[in-house]
């Protein structure tokens, strides 16, 4: 199921987008807008990024006007993998590279030809796995880490000077650099015990 929505912006090439998927036989979930009254895109962005999280949908493609909100507000929802796409080859590269479950597409930025082809090569290119899935396994951890830290009242606090480091972090660290040893998203993680 590929889950498909848009903002005011994106209305007319969202809908595009969904005919052309309809007709090559895709199983699709509007999850709107309907209309060209005014929507703020998080709303809609958060709400297909939700159901690719949840797993009520496996993919989402999003549009605006630009791509841009689209795809900051998708991945704001933990565990989705969103990418602003305006070519073929970042959309292949979007799957192969970053296995990314939302394309975000901006209305004016991509023609609706353009658009249906980046969706379709989106859609054909499997993830590569390998050096691919040791980045992505990052990108999560990192999310992890970032999330239990909110869970838990924020971020350490830091003195001057201080290594933006407190154990628990070290700890996640070594879980991150796993079968290789340098820099973390934070500095340089230490060395393998
Ligand atoms: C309108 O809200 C416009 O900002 C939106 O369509 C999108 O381009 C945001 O990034």
């Amino acid at each position: 199921m590929i889950g498909i929505a848009s903002d005011h912006f994106g209305f007319e090439l969202k809908e595009h987008i969904r005919e052309f998927l309809e007709l090559r036989g895709e199983n699709v979930h509007d999850l709107g807008t309907h209309t060209r009254e005014a929507v703020d895109y998080p709303d809609i962005g958060a709400r297909v990024a939700s159901a690719v999280r949840t797993g009520l949908v496996e993919r989402g493609i999003l549009v605006c006007g630009t791509g841009l909100g689209m795809a900051i507000i998708a991945n704001k929802v933990p565990g989705v993998f969103a990418a602003p796409v305006s070519s073929v080859d970042l959309a292949r590269a979007a799957r192969r590279s970053n296995d990314t479950q939302i394309i975000t597409l901006g209305a004016q930025v991509v023609s609706p030809e353009e658009a249906c082809s980046i969706v379709e090569a989106w859609l054909a290119t499997p993830f590569r796995g390998g050096r691919s899935a040791r980045k992505v396994a990052k990108i999560r951890a990192v999310e992890r880490r970032f999330c239990q830290e909110r869970a838990n009242d924020g971020p350490p606090r830091q003195g001057p000077g201080r290594p933006f480091r407190e154990e628990g972090t070290v700890q996640r660290g070594r879980e991150m650099s796993a079968g290789w040893a340098g820099e973390g998203p934070c500095g340089a993680m230490p060395e393998e015990a």
